[in-house]
């Protein structure tokens, strides 16, 4: 007899990226001086009110299990700020706060899927689409879309896609890794063919909020006929800068909504406590911290295109939010630097790592090799550094 594992842990390898992000963690335990623009967080401390709200919940005992679906004022205040952001109705009985906007897309997924049903994911992607929808034993469907149409969702490429097997496509935006963000016209004319299907959309719009090109937070739930197929994921982590207190939300259909209220129930009982707490401060409280980091998100985004425009041999898009560029670099595979044989994103990130200390993420893990990923979320000087060393690195090729 043995004792085996579900072959679901096969999807859960660890990803080479992951062995990028450890390396960097052990050479910096080793004193080296790592540059990270690896990061998919913010690097702004928490807002002080917020930090406030937790210690209050501390002291005021506020520290046992809650509702599963979260505590009432936590559902209204979403409620309320759904209404204000988007002028969106729901009512808090359509909210549920989960651990993080990750766990909201998980106890959809569960709750959504029967064994086999497709979910189509638009890539590059955040990686965790096809793993999570896997575990919830569905069937992901890829769409790729690519840098020359701004990494667009092609209509009649998704209408092809969509058969009596889809249950759901997961749209991202703006995106993680690509910075790309629909437009509200975009959105109306997705909007149109989507309406048209009886297919969930799993709307993640944890990046809403930062966005630079002067369109506002935007939601697909505001949209003509998708309200009520829509379950809309989005949470504290990136805007509020709160990626530890692990809150995030979903709002959709009462049907949705108390499904994955169940869901949560079973798999972890409730959101923290005090978390929940801070969250409330995050969205009834002061947003003058907020607005700054937006702002300097905003600058730093100026500063890194600037830069990185100088570089020969890469094209990217103009991030229109999130905090993230992701420029097409394959006109660097097949040279050679000293010992190194460049051959893909890995081998490109591996390289700048281990030569140049700079860690990046490569494209292979949002399924597009071709690019890498900057994160701007880090401050100018080291966004400087970062890329002068990848100009150096870049340059050493043969
Ligand atoms: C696109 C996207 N969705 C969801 C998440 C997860 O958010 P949270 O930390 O709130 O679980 C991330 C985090 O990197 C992300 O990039």
């Amino acid at each position: 007899m043995s004792l085996t594992l579900s072959s679901k842990m096969e999807y859960l390898a660890d990803s080479l990226p992951l062995l990028i992000s450890a390396r960097a963690k052990q050479m910096i335990a080793e004193g080296i001086d790592v540059t990270n623009l690896s990061v998919g967080e913010p690097d702004f401390p928490s807002p002080a009110n917020v930090k406030e709200a937790g210690i209050d919940a501390i002291r005021n005992n506020f520290t046992k299990y809650t509702p599963a679906a979260g505590i009432p004022d936590l559902r209204k205040a979403v409620s309320g700020t759904l209404k204000k952001d988007h002028n969106l109705e729901y009512s808090p009985d359509q909210i549920v706060i989960t651990n993080g906007a990750k766990q909201a897309i998980a106890s959809t997924l569960i709750a959504l899927l029967n064994p086999g049903d497709e979910v189509i994911y638009p890539y590059p992607c955040y990686a965790s689409y096809v793993d999570l929808c896997n575990i919830a034993g569905g069937k992901p469907v890829g769409l790729e879309t690519t840098q020359d149409t701004g990494f667009r969702i092609n209509p009649e490429q998704l209408s092809n896609l969509i058969n009596n097997r889809t249950k759901a496509i997961i749209i991202n935006s703006p995106n993680n890794p690509t910075g790309a963000a629909y437009s509200l016209e975009e959105m109306k004319e997705l909007s149109e063919l989507l309406a048209k299907h009886d297919i969930w959309l799993i709307s993640d719009e944890i990046y809403g909020k930062l966005r630079y090109d002067g369109e506002p937070a935007l939601s697909f739930a505001s949209l003509p006929g998708l309200y009520e197929k829509t379950a809309l994921i989005n949470g504290v982590s990136k805007a509020f800068s709160m990626t530890g207190w692990r809150i995030g939300f979903l709002a959709a259909p009462v049907v949705l909504a108390k499904a994955v209220a169940s869901v949560q129930s079973q798999v972890t009982g409730s959101p923290g406590s005090i978390s929940q707490k801070a969250a409330l401060e995050a969205y009834t409280g002061d947003l003058s911290e907020t607005e700054r980091m937006k702002d300097a998100f905003s600058q730093r985004k100026e500063l890194i295109t600037k830069l990185l425009r100088d570089i020969p041999g890469i094209s990217f898009i103009e991030p229109e939010g999130a905090f993230y560029v992701f420029p097409e670099v394959s006109g660097y595979f097949g040279r050679v630097a000293g010992d190194n044989t460049i051959r893909n994103s890995m081998d490109l990130c591996q390289y700048l790592l281990e030569d140049y200390h700079l860690a990046l993420v490569p494209g292979s893990a949002f399924g597009a090799d071709k690019h890498i990923r900057f994160s701007f979320a880090a401050s100018e000087e080291n966004i400087r550094i970062g890329v002068s060393k990848f100009t150096a690195g870049l340059a050493n090729f043969q």
